[in-house]
């Protein structure tokens, strides 16, 4: 409904890392749309000025991404730019003259959850909050219990339908767009449950390390960072039934309906690891026992499901940058022995390129002899055709949308599952950067037949 729309958008955190990176590059983006015509107002404390923020804008732009004369114009025209101490009332007024007429504006806080309870509190003071919306950068706490705090702050000032908690990848198409494939196909269904499905592997590899984000990083670690949000968004959509209806409620209780039957990660089912030469990075403590790796094996306790190991792993320094799901089925039986086949499996890729596939086994032609691996391609084509993750979220939420939102219940329900390791402080074991991770993995959290490493070309 247009009149839901927002009809303005404050982002805190304006001079961050967050908004060079991802929110400028993003909102113009939108505006070349024809999806951003409203005032977009910054917000940092920063002692800077308008004029500033536009130079930071641009600089975002053409970093990533590059700049589109005519859209950055226009988005130029949209800033606005309120500076100063969140601590400080008078910046919340100074926000709400700056929110002139609008009645429905979307408080982006792209700032430290340490802030989140002061900012909000402020927005309320301020009357900045009624009629608004709030969007929240994750991690979205760092356990049960402060995501159960900053849920009960959040609470306290805005209703759940109000609240849109950022969980990137799944603004990416190629993500929801699992759900999607699996339901508007009949031909996956006979075989996607444990009757056929022998292990399910999810790896999020990436080539870099923590690129000057040391402190954030080292308060982190993999499992924050990644597989408590994304991954189990990932693995969400792989495992969860059809829903009802396609709005944004039904598809939800699907998803954590899928996290309610998994039992909280037991401390042998998880290897950690941490790159060598971590603990030189910027920001990063020299006795730092944050993992920069973790691979997981889970079990979703359910008719479909039980008794398939679903495994993720996520790393820095890995050999390739790469998200990809392999769904491998059971191999089938007796015959052939002589040939060594292959398990059938179903390969999605997100990153760095969109593939779905079935991996099959054939004979070559010309030669009866041999079992040759191939792949039905579903379809194949470069990310950088799709809409990026950060302006389909940012769109979404200032139209209200929350399919693509973690839910509260859902969030919870995640940190639930991790909470127990995160706490167990279990080993760190080193590994070479540019290798799949520690040695121990391959031994202890590894699928039947090995992990599939991705290849990733060019
Ligand atoms: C972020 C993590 O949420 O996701 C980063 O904090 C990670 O550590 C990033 O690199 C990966 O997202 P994308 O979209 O760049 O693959």
């Amino acid at each position: 409904m247009m009149d839901s729309h927002s009809d303005a958008l404050v982002f805190f955190g304006a001079t961050g890392d967050l908004a060079y990176k991802k929110i400028f590059p993003a909102l113009q983006a939108m505006v070349k749309r024809g999806h951003l015509d409203v005032p977009v107002i910054g917000v940092a404390n920063a002692g800077w000025r308008l004029d500033q923020l536009k130079a930071r804008a641009k600089d975002s732009v053409e970093k990533h991404g590059g700049l589109d004369p005519a859209a950055f114009q226009k988005l130029s025209g949209l800033l606005r730019y309120v500076d100063g101490d969140y601590k400080d009332p008078e910046t919340f007024q100074t926000l709400r003259q700056e929110l002139g007429s609008a009645k429905r504006p979307a408080h982006y806080l792209a700032i430290p959850p340490i802030l989140f309870g002061l900012v909000v509190e402020q927005l309320a003071k301020s009357n900045c909050n009624r009629g608004a919306r709030v969007i929240i950068e994750k991690p979205f706490g760092r356990d049960l219990d402060s995501a159960r705090e900053l849920n009960r702050i959040l609470f306290s000032i805005f209703d759940e339908k109000s609240i849109f908690r950022i969980d990137h990848y799944l603004g990416k198409r190629p993500v929801h767009n699992i759900v999607f494939f699996r339901f508007a196909n009949a031909i996956l269904e006979p075989f996607w449950n444990r009757n056929h499905v022998e292990s399910v592997q999810i790896t999020m590899a990436e080539n870099f390390g923590v690129q000057g984000r040391g402190s954030f990083y080292d308060a982190t670690g993999a499992i924050r960072d990644v597989i408590q949000n994304h991954l189990f968004q990932v693995m969400a959509n792989l495992a969860m039934e059809p829903p009802a209806r396609t709005d944004s409620e039904s598809l939800r209780d699907e998803k954590v309906k899928v996290l309610k039957a998994i039992a909280p990660l037991e401390e042998k089912n998880v290897v950690r690891g941490q790159f060598n030469g971590y603990k030189k990075e910027k920001g990063v403590a020299p006795d730092s026992l944050v993992e920069t790796f973790a691979a997981v094996q889970l079990e979703i306790d359910s008719w479909r499901w039980k008794g398939v190991p679903f495994y993720i792993r996520a790393g820095k320094c890995l050999p390739v940058t790469c998200a990809e799901i392999v769904v491998r089925l059971r191999k089938p039986p007796t015959m052939y022995k002589e040939f060594n086949l292959g398990s059938n499996y179903y390969r999605f890729r997100i990153s760095p390129e969109i593939t779905s596939a079935f991996g099959v086994n054939r004979v070559p032609p010309g030669d009866d002899s041999v079992s040759e691996a191939a792949e039905l391609i579903v379809n194949r084509h470069p990310a950088a055709d799709e809409m990026d993750a950060y302006e389909r979220v940012l769109g979404d939420a200032m139209a209200g949308d929350a399919t693509l939102f973690a839910r509260e219940d859902y969030v919870e329900e995640a940190w639930r599952i991790v909470d127990p390791v995160l706490k167990a402080g279990t080993p760190v074991h080193e590994y070479e950067p540019n290798t799949w991770g520690p040695p121990e993995v391959d031994r202890l959290v590894s699928p039947p037949g090995g992990w599939q490493n991705p290849v990733v070309e060019g």
